[in-house]
């Protein structure tokens, strides 16, 4: 369906957990998390039921994000149940990649094409520091099982002042011995994002320059600008929310652990949808109810504004 501004939303991203096993110290909080630890995220059932209604409502592509999915105990049944529809076409995952090597056969059996790995760092220690729990080389061996296996891996890397910028033609040259994409997504003032200072898609884009050889693709994939390097065999993308936004072409609505509809990553709500599952309504209405919530997304972001509207929650929470 199109929202107010005409844009055609067909992608629904959906966390099925806060909690994760690395604490990526601008992702999340770091004190032991007691609310986290009682999460009670939505269940198997309604995320299948919130499946079935945005299929009604024209979603073609689901995304399935947290925390990290992979440690939800029956994220093997949410995936097989979903990928069985067969109005969703595309079916897709980001994760950290902790337990990626043990889940391969499962992801395939599933018809996952696409995955999406967050890593900020090829080197252990760095990574180590990054995560505080995660091992780069365990991250590593499920990112190659994936690619043997035939599904598509993209790196989502963010560059943090001071953290990482030593590591940009390190992550950019993955593409030249891999065919695997490697994106440079800009920090947001989410949550913890907000006490650090990112780099903007334009600073690493002159590093990269410096050394090597960038081609404009001029070819846009939803919110990603693709280039490559000479005889690259992936591509680099620049994902640019703040410098560049592209809420223009934002074609995605978020369902967090909790059940609520974000219309955007930046604008609190309380739209509960697995209440509205759980309402006494015929399905009718409750796809009238939702279509409505969808029809008045915001035209964009307010990132760079003050923003009465802002959400308070940390990225694992909404859905990275
Ligand atoms: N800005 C941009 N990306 C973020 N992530 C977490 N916090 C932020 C932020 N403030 C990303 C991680 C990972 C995914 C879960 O969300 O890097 O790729
Ligand atoms: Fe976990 Fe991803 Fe957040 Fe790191 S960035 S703490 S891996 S959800």
């Amino acid at each position: 369906m199109k929202d107010k501004f005409g844009r055609e939303i067909d992608y629904m991203r959906i966390s099925v957990t806060e909690q994760c096993n690395y604490r990526c110290f601008y992702c999340m909080s770091q004190e032991e998390n007691i609310e986290l630890k009682k999460e009670n995220p939505i269940t198997k059932n309604e995320i299948l039921e919130i499946v079935k209604v945005g299929v009604k409502l024209g979603i073609k592509k689901i995304r399935i994000t947290g925390g990290e999915p992979l440690i939800r105990k029956d994220i093997d049944k949410i995936l097989y149940e979903i990928s069985k529809i067969k109005e969703i076409k595309e079916l897709c995952l980001t994760t950290n990649g902790s337990i990626l090597n043990e889940k391969i056969e499962f992801l395939k059996i599933c018809g996952v094409t696409r995955i999406n790995v967050s890593l900020d760092s090829l080197k252990e220690k760095k990574f180590k520091e990054i995560t505080k729990t995660g091992d780069f080389n365990k991250v590593w061996k499920g990112i190659k099982r994936a690619m043997e296996n035939g599904i598509e891996v993209r790196i989502n890397s963010v560059i943090i002042d001071g953290v990482n910028e030593d590591e940009i033609i390190n992550l950019a040259s993955l593409t030249e011995t891999y065919p695997i994409d490697v994106r440079f997504i800009e920090l947001m003032p989410i949550g913890e994002g907000k006490r650090y200072k990112g780099f903007t898609g334009n600073d690493i884009r002159k590093i990269i320059c410096k050394s090597k050889k960038l081609k404009n693709l001029k070819r846009k994939e939803g919110a990603s600008e693709y280039y490559k390097l000479e005889g690259g065999k992936g591509k680099i993308g620049f994902i640019n929310p703040i410098s560049n936004c592209f809420c223009r072409e934002c074609n995605r609505i978020r369902v967090t652990s909790k059940g609520i509809m974000k219309q955007c990553l930046n604008k609190k709500s309380t739209f509960k949808l697995s209440n509205i599952m759980k309402n006494s309504i015929n399905e009718k209405e409750k796809i009238e109810i939702i279509a409505k919530e969808i029809y008045n997304k915001p035209e964009k972001h307010l990132f760079n504004n003050i923003n009465k509207f802002e959400d308070k929650y940390n990225m694992n929470q909404i859905g990275g």
